[in-house]
């Protein structure tokens, strides 16, 4: 097959803005997971983000933008919204605002809904892509509907193929998890995915935050919410005190007291059945790992993953809310 992944060099960024300039798409890194880019103007090109990661519905997608500025234009900031975008922008903070009147990005994005979810993204490639584009981009993450974000180029490519049209390189997403998403135009902020950026921290600036992040089965607010979502193909167990015959274990923290079922220590197990988010227990580093550790594991053709035990605190509350996701269905 052709090539289709590429360094992250200047003529390789002026091509990846050419393409999308003709509404094709590319897919390109950003600080929590890579994302599969349309021109977020373009009505066509946004459809394409559908068929490509096979989608069953049009789900709202996130569109990008380079600065405040320009993200002005599309939605209507409320003070508490302001407020946010300047503490956490650039950075892994999702907004939903209302779309203003007459602004120009496809209603696709919004899938019916009169809002518009807009970001900001930190990694260099992104913002200097949607700066030689001079148009925002729309970008769900870049996998096939259903199945674990990328936080890797190869991720991208294993998952979606030459569907992704262009793959630009950027390094290992470094936060690793997709973008806290917050609702801002209910009058009590609603955080609707758990993020890098947690509710604690949306408080300190703009007060109370109001939490749904449990799935609900019909009309979702936010349809990531859907419970089965970030799914390997094998099986999780999750809070395991022990491996099972048949397993790989992802552990977390120290390892001394994890057996074996059949007896032994899980440190012993072969590379390949072991794998650990963080030796120190540090939970930024077990986020930045969490989606590359499973999709490894996911490779090995165990019968099942388990998974040891996260605190549920700070960034730990969104990696269990993806790894709750993952062991569903
Ligand atoms: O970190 C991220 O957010 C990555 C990178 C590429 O930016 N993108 C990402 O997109 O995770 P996606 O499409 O996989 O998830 C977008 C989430 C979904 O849960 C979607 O339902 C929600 O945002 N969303 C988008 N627009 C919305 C809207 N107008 N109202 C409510 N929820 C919305
Ligand atoms: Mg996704």
């Amino acid at each position: 097959m052709k090539n289709i992944v590429f360094d992250a060099t200047k003529g390789n960024i002026a091509q990846a803005a050419a393409r999308l300039a003709k509404g094709k798409l590319v897919a390109m890194p950003t600080e929590t997971v890579y994302g599969l880019g349309a021109d977020a103007t373009n009505d066509e090109a946004v459809a394409r983000i559908f068929v490509a990661k096979g989608r069953p519905q049009f789900n709202p997608l996130i569109v990008h933008f380079a600065d405040v500025e320009s993200a002005m234009q599309a939605v209507e900031f409320n003070v508490k919204a302001k407020k946010l975008a300047s503490i956490f922008w650039p950075g892994p903070l999702t907004m939903i605002l209302p779309r203003k009147k007459g602004a120009d990005i496809s209603l696709l994005c919004s899938a019916g809904l009169p809002t518009i979810a807009v970001r900001i993204p930190k990694h260099p490639v992104a913002v200097e892509l949607i700066k030689t584009l001079g148009k925002p981009i729309a970008a769900p993450s870049a996998n096939r509907s259903g199945s674990l974000s990328p936080t890797t180029s190869r991720h991208v490519f294993e998952s979606l193929g030459k569907n992704a049209g262009m793959i630009l390189a950027g390094g290992k997403s470094e936060v690793g998890l997709e973008s806290t998403v917050v609702d801002m135009t209910s009058r009590t902020p609603t955080l609707l995915r758990p993020g890098a950026i947690t509710a604690t921290d949306l408080e300190a600036h703009i007060g109370k935050v109001k939490v749904e992040i449990e799935a609900v089965d019909n009309n979702p607010k936010s349809p990531g919410q859907l419970l089965r979502h970030y799914a390997p193909n094998t099986p999780i167990r999750l809070n395991a005190v022990d491996v099972k015959k048949g397993e790989a274990l992802l552990g977390f923290g120290t390892l001394k007291f994890m057996g074996i079922e059949d007896g032994g220590f899980a440190e012993s197990l072969p590379e390949g059945q072991l794998l650990n988010l963080s030796a120190s227990g540090d939970l930024h580093e077990a986020a930045a790992n969490l989606f590359l550790m499973l999709h490894k594991l996911d490779e090995g053709g165990f019968e099942r993953i388990a998974v040891m035990d996260i605190p549920n605190e700070e960034l730990g509350v969104a990696i269990n809310d993806r790894l709750k996701r993952a062991a569903e269905g």
